[in-house]
């Protein structure tokens, strides 16, 4: 079955950002693909110490193994769309966003560049105000970086409390088609796998 993992970077589990994920989620659950959250956000993830032991082992994992990151990484290996998404924290986004990127993304540099490429992969963020395109490319840039195919612009919300973002009808709309476009790429990929010309 295709199936998309989501992480949330936010540690308010189900504040804006889960409820972005949410609505993205049922547009692929509408065209039977199966999702699953990762919890990130409000974990104790800790950023790469440059150590270059995943260089070394070129196991497909990060030698720090005391919190969710390797758990994570084979998420992402198993899965064939990826949807990261942070809340805005001080323009950028979350730490627990930012560990995850930098130790997924080394581990997949370390083991050839090409752990998750070809996966469908979009980014959510919730914002206040100020900082929601800067998070989103941070996020993108991950993405790209690891070789995933991003079908369109990705979601942005509007809110500051919990379920703020319910009133900001734009925002919703955009995780719906967001949800719907990597429902479609993915069908289309799934049907040209089982093609005799690819
Ligand atoms: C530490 C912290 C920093 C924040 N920085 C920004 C910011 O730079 N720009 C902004 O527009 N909102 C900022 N916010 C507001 C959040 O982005 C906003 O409340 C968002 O809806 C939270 O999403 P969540 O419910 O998924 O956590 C910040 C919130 C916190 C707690």
């Amino acid at each position: 079955m295709v199936k998309v993992i989501a992480f949330n970077g936010s540690p308010r589990k189900d504040g804006n950002t889960s409820i972005l994920i949410g609505h993205m989620f049922e547009e692929l659950e509408n065209e039977g693909i199966e999702t699953e959250l990762i919890q990130v956000g409000g974990k104790n993830v800790r950023g790469c110490t440059a150590c270059m032991e995943c260089f070394e082992n070129k196991d497909g994992h990060c030698i720090l193994d005391d919190d969710i990151v390797n758990h994570c990484i084979d998420a992402m290996v198993e899965a064939d769309g990826v949807i990261l998404g942070s809340p805005v924290y001080f323009l950028d986004v979350t730490a627990e966003m930012k560990g995850l990127i930098e130790r997924a993304g080394f581990v997949s540099m370390a083991n050839g560049g090409g752990l998750y490429r070809r996966k469908v992969g979009t980014a959510v963020t919730a914002v206040r105000r100020a900082g929601g395109v800067r998070t989103l490319d941070s996020m993108l840039h991950f993405l790209l970086a690891t070789g995933m195919i991003v079908p369109g612009f990705p979601v942005l919300g509007v809110g500051r409390e919990i379920g703020d973002v319910n009133k900001d009808e734009e925002g919703l709309a955009r995780a719906r088609d967001a949800g719907k476009n990597m429902a479609w790429l993915l069908k289309m990929m799934e049907k040209a796998k089982g093609s005799q010309h690819l």
